[in-house]
C-alpha cells in the first residue's frame, strides 16, 4: 500500500474560486464556449465538469464551435489517429482566429498532460492561449485569468502530477445519467499504453465522497451510474480500506436504480466481485472486460499479468454466477511480433467467449510506452487484413447473441428519441444492448418494460409489455 494521495487542500479549491469570481466580474471574459472532447468516459465526464467550471464563470455554452468566444479541447491521445485529429482540430482555430482575434483557445485532456507538450504549444501555437493537464482540471480559473491577462507563461505552466480534488461544479448532459469517477490514473503499465503517463498514478477518492456524491445524484432523479476508474476494480488497493466491491455494496444503499462501471481488467475480477455483482440488484447484467489477446505470449508482451487460462476461468465464474451477463472486450491486433498463429488464438478466443460486442484496435505505437520499442513491427496491410477478419468474427456473433434474446422481456432505461424515428425511444437493457421501442416522450428517464421482437446490427427492437 502506498501513502493515500492527498486530495488538493480546501484552501487551494477556495483560491480557484475566488479567480472564478473575478473572471466573472470582467467585462473582457468569454461569454460563451465550446467544448470539444475526444477519447474514453473519463474525457467526457471531465468536460462536463469543465462545462460546470465555465458556467460558474457566468458563461453559456454555445453549440456552434465557430460562434464561441471560447473554444476548449479535451484531448485524447491513445492512438496515433486520436491524437491527429485533435491536432489537425486545434491547428484549424487559427483559422478562425484571423476572422474574430478575441477568440480564445484552450487544450486540456490527456494530450496536454504529456510532457513537454504544453510547452510545443505555447512555443509553437501562439494562436493557442492556455493550457492544463488531466491533474489540473481545478486550475482552469488560473490558467484561463493567465491567459486574459496576457500572462503567457503562466497559462501554459505544468503543475504537479498525481492530484485528488473534491466538489468541483459539473454540468451533467444528462438529468437521469451520471458519470462518477471512482478512481484516477492506472499503475498497470499494460506495454502498449500511455494512460498512466497520462492519467497519472492509481488513486482511489475516499468511499464517503463517493458515496455523498451518489446520494446527491439519486436525489436529482438519476436513475443510473456508471463509475468511472480506468481499473475500476482495483478501487481501494492504494487506500488498503475498502475494495470495489464494497464499494458496489455501499452504493446500493443509496437507492440507486442502476450502477454500470468501467474499465474492468481481468487480472482483478475477484470472486468476492463476481459474488457482489450476482447479488447486488443495482448492479447491470454487463462487464465490459477487456481481452486485448487471446495468446499467451502476446499477453505476456502486453505486459497484462494474465493468461487466457485465466481470463476463461474469469468468464466461466461470472456466467456461473450470473448466467445472463453481457460480455464485450477490447482488442488490440498486429501488436509487434503478433504471429499469424497467435492472431489466430485472439480470433478463437472470440469464438469462445461469444461477446455481445468488441472494440477492436490496430495496434499504435505510442511514445514513452515499453512497446514502442520492440522489433517485429506488422505491415499495415497485414493488421488491416487482420482487424477485418476479427470484426467480421465478431459481428456474425454479435448478431448470433442478439437473435438468442428475441422473445425476451428487458427493462430498459429510456434515454431518448430515435434519430431515425421520433415516435421510437431508445434505451440500453440492464445487459448494456440499445433497444429501440415505441413509446412517448413522457416516458424519456423512465425505465421501462418491454419484450424484445427483433434485431439491428447492434441493436434490439421490442414492444412496451
Ligand atoms: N483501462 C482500460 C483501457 C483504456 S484504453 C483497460 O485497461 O482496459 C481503451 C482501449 O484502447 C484499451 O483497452 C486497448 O484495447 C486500446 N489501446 C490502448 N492503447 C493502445 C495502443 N497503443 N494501440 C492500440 N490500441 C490501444
Ligand atoms: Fe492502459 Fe493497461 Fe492501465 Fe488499461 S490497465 S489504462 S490498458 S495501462
Ligand atoms: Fe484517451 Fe486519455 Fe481516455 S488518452 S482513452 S482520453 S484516458
Amino acid at each position: 500500500m502506498r501513502d493515500a494521495v492527498r486530495p488538493v487542500s480546501r484552501e487551494e479549491m477556495e483560491s480557484q474560486r475566488e479567480l472564478a469570481e473575478q473572471i466573472r466580474k470582467r467585462p473582457d471574459r468569454p461569454r460563451t464556449y465550446h467544448i470539444i472532447t475526444y477519447g474514453c468516459q473519463m474525457n467526457a465526464h471531465d468536460s462536463e465538469t469543465l462545462g460546470g467550471m465555465l458556467e460558474s464563470m457566468g458563461m453559456n455554452k454555445s453549440l456552434e464551435r465557430d460562434e464561441a468566444d471560447l473554444i476548449l479541447f479535451n484531448t485524447c491521445c491513445i492512438r496515433d489517429n486520436a491524437e491527429r485529429r485533435a491536432m489537425g482540430n486545434i491547428i484549424f482555430t487559427k483559422e478562425i482566429k484571423k476572422k474574430r482575434p478575441e477568440l480564445l483557445v484552450g487544450v486540456c485532456g490527456c494530450l496536454a498532460q504529456q510532457e513537454g507538450f504544453a510547452e510545443k504549444l505555447r512555443t509553437r501555437y501562439p494562436h493557442v492561449d492556455f493550457s492544463f493537464g488531466t491533474g489540473e482540471i481545478y486550475l482552469l480559473p488560473q490558467r484561463l485569468l493567465s491567459a486574459l491577462e496576457g500572462r503567457r507563461e503562466d497559462a501554459f505552466q505544468r503543475g504537479e502530477d498525481s492530484t485528488l480534488y473534491e466538489g468541483l461544479p459539473v454540468l451533467r448532459t444528462s438529468p437521469f445519467f451520471a458519470y462518477l469517477n471512482v478512481m484516477y490514473g492506472c499503475d498497470n503499465f499494460c506495454s502498449y499504453c500511455i494512460v498512466p503517463m497520462v492519467r497519472g498514478r492509481e488513486r482511489s477518492r475516499d468511499l464517503r465522497e463517493i458515496v455523498k456524491e451518489a446520494e446527491a445524484l439519486v436525489k436529482d432523479g438519476v436513475k443510473e451510474i456508471m463509475l468511472l476508474g480506468q481499473n475500476v476494480n482495483s478501487y481501494g488497493t492504494d487506500l488498503g480500506k475498502a475494495r470495489f466491491h464494497d464499494l458496489l455494496h455501499a452504493l446500493s444503499d443509496t437507492g440507486v436504480k442502476r450502477l454500470r462501471f468501467m474499465t474492468s481488467n481481468p487480472k482483478d475480477l475477484s470472486d468476492e466481485l463476481i459474488r457482489e455483482m450476482a447479488d447486488n440488484p443495482a448492479v447491470c447484467l454487463q462487464l465490459h472486460l477487456p481481452a486485448q489477446s487471446g495468446s499467451d505470449a502476446v499477453l505476456k508482451a502486453m505486459n497484462r499479468r494474465y493468461t487466457r487460462d485465466w481470463y476463461l476461468n474469469r468468464v466461466r465464474a461470472l456466467r456461473e454466477a450470473i448466467p445472463e451477463i453481457g460480455l464485450t472486450t477490447d482488442l488490440i491486433v498486429a501488436f509487434p511480433g503478433e504471429t499469424e498463429e497467435q492472431f489466430l488464438e485472439t480470433l478463437s478466443l472470440v469464438h469462445e467467449v461469444r461477446y455481445d460486442s468488441a472494440f477492436t484496435f490496430i495496434y499504435s505505437p505510442r511514445t514513452g510506452t515499453a512497446a514502442a520499442k520492440l522489433e517485429g513491427r506488422i505491415a499495415p496491410e497485414v493488421a488491416t487484413d487482420r482487424i477485418q477478419r476479427l470484426i467480421k468474427a465478431q459481428d456474425e456473433i454479435t448478431a448470433e447473441v442478439l437473435h438468442s434474446l428475441i422473445g425476451q422481456e428487458a427493462l430498459v432505461l429510456a434515454e431518448g428519441t430515435s434519430k431515425r424515428d421520433q415516435k421510437q425511444l431508445t434505451g440500453k437493457t440492464a445487459r448494456g444492448t440499445a433497444c429501440n421501442f415505441l413509446g412517448s416522450a413522457d416516458q424519456i428517464g423512465q425505465i421501462v418494460k418491454v419484450k424484445i421482437t427483433g434485431q439491428g446490427s447492434n441493436t434490439l427492437k421490442a414492444i412496451q409489455i
